[in-house]
């Protein structure tokens, strides 16, 4: 089969956020506990964060690390996990039916993020907390002043303000399995006024109002006009969340699905726009779409640990090929859109949903979803170009046409780096249309596929065309 990619450098998307490539950790299954944090492990630090785990993360070059959650933060009361260990209390966490033992909290992980070169994005509870406690969790991580809970961080040991930037205004709130979830109107509200608090008190943090959990909520659109009608004001970005799942084996299906990932992001950035057309207003809401990936192995194998221990290993997925594929794409499209998606997270970083695995007291390794990220984090900086393709297409039980090559370009100046993933069970000459490149340019050829444990680089025989493997991930780098 052949295809052809054409692009313009002129064809400017927009810069890529460093933020585009940042991940997740909740408090939930064994991310923490076990995951990123084991005192008796033997590769824990000081602190007892495992090395092992902090050693494959780091490749990744996280933009941000999206902290303590997820649903458990609808619950979680950021007091208990703050002062001595010794006398924090364990806690019934409703979210996920575990224990939660609070010895790992807020200076902990802002610590672990010093430590391991990435940016902590916070998130305040506005399902069981107030304003009030969100506004005192920034004055106890950014404060500065000789006040109450600036003073008790000094006490807990860090003199200087963390000064986190980034800050997501509760979970999910329109989940009926959140933790007392909101209609729009009443997240809309407090939202709102916790916006109000919190700028006030820094007016350098950036906010993250909640969108829908994801495109398929009855209430998605509506769900979004009615929260930006209260907040447009006083936040920065509006939050989607998206995980795919292959429950009844159709792939075609399955790799498909980036496409409907690229309408919800035209969707809601047309509805922030609306937002801002009606309120006449002066700046851009722009995307966080901070919970992405592929999420169904777990749940379809029907496992269901225990309830109402610490660390409940729930949600480990074992990721496969197809897997990797689908995320692959799925990063193709944050690409396309790096216009108005400015922070992504893959969710999750370390057991949970993740690309790093954990044995208790033991290994840590990763999983096929990990490389097309590593890949994508490590080449796709700088500008974003809209890449021209033309391929023969597929129809498939969930839409037709779809491409049978899904690709985004990047160039930082010097090289230009092209993501392609074919989505078909035959081999694709691809031949490559570049409009500034010279004849001599040095090309590389990486591509991942299930004959390979790890991308690998291959003789790509001439610049003008590379051979991409049935349902494979490819990464080409000219200059
Ligand atoms: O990432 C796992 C869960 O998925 C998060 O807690 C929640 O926000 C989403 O539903």
């Amino acid at each position: 089969m052949k295809a052809s990619v054409r692009i313009d450098t002129g064809s400017v998307i927009a810069p890529v956020d460093d933020r585009l490539y940042s991940s997740f950790i909740e408090h939930m299954g064994r991310a923490v506990y076990t995951g990123i944090y084991e005192p008796a492990h033997p590769s824990a630090d000081e602190q007892g964060f495992r090395q092992d785990v902090q050693e494959l993360i780091k490749p990744l070059k996280l933009g941000c690390i999206r902290y303590p959650g997820g649903n458990f933060l609808s619950g979680y009361r950021w007091l208990d996990g703050i002062g001595p260990k010794e006398k924090r209390p364990a806690r019934p966490e409703l979210a996920w039916s575990a224990i939660e033992p609070n010895q790992v909290g807020t200076d902990e992980f802002l610590q672990w993020c010093e430590r391991t070169g990435v940016k902590p994005m916070l998130g305040v509870n506005l399902g069981t907390g107030t304003p009030q406690d969100a506004a005192d969790m920034l004055e106890y991580v950014n404060g500065s002043l000789p006040t109450y809970y600036a003073d008790l961080r000094r006490k807990n040991g860090h003199k200087e303000p963390y000064d986190v930037k980034l800050w997501c205004l509760g979970n999910e709130m329109d989940g009926p399995w959140q933790i007392c979830g909101k209609t729009a109107e009443e997240y809309g509200r407090i939202a709102a006024e916790t916006a109000k608090m919190m700028k006030w008190m820094d007016p350098s943090v950036e906010l993250v109002a909640c969108g829908s959990s994801y495109r398929d909520m009855p209430s998605f659109g509506e769900w979004e006009r009615t929260v930006l009608q209260h907040c447009y004001k006083y936040v920065d970005y509006l939050s989607l969340h998206q995980y795919y799942q292959n429950n009844d084996g159709d792939r075609a299906s399955f790799l498909a699905r980036s496409l409907e990932m690229e309408d919800f992001i035209h969707t809601v950035a047309g509805i922030c726009r609306e937002a801002k057309a009606q309120q006449q207003g002066d700046h851009d809401i722009k995307l966080s779409f901070d919970e992405w990936n592929v999420w169904y192995h777990f749940q379809k194998d029907g496992k269901e640990p225990p309830k109402w221990t610490v660390a409940r290993p729930i949600e480990e997925e074992n990721y496969d090929m197809d897997d990797a594929l689908v995320v692959g794409c799925m990063l193709n499209t944050l690409l396309r859109n790096t216009d108005t998606v400015k922070i992504a997270c893959l969710a999750q970083l370390v057991n949970v949903i993740a690309p790093i695995m954990t044995e208790p007291g033991g290994k840590a390794w990763v999983q096929s979803i990990y490389w097309p990220f590593l890949y994508a984090s490590r080449y796709g900086r700088g500008t974003a170009l809209m890449p021209e393709v033309k391929c023969e297409t597929y129809d498939c039980a969930i839409m037709n046409d779809v491409p049978i090559i899904d690709c985004s370009a990047v160039t930082d100046g010097c090289t230009l780096t092209v993501f392609l993933v074919n989505r078909s069970e035959e081999e694709v000459e691809c031949a490559l249309e570049l409009t500034e490149q010279s004849d001599t340019a040095q090309i590389t050829h990486v591509f991942f596929d299930d004959s390979v444990e790890r991308p690998t680089e291959k003789d790509c025989g001439s610049y003008r065309a590379v051979k991409l493997p049935p349902l494979s991930w490819n990464m080409v780098r000219i200059g």
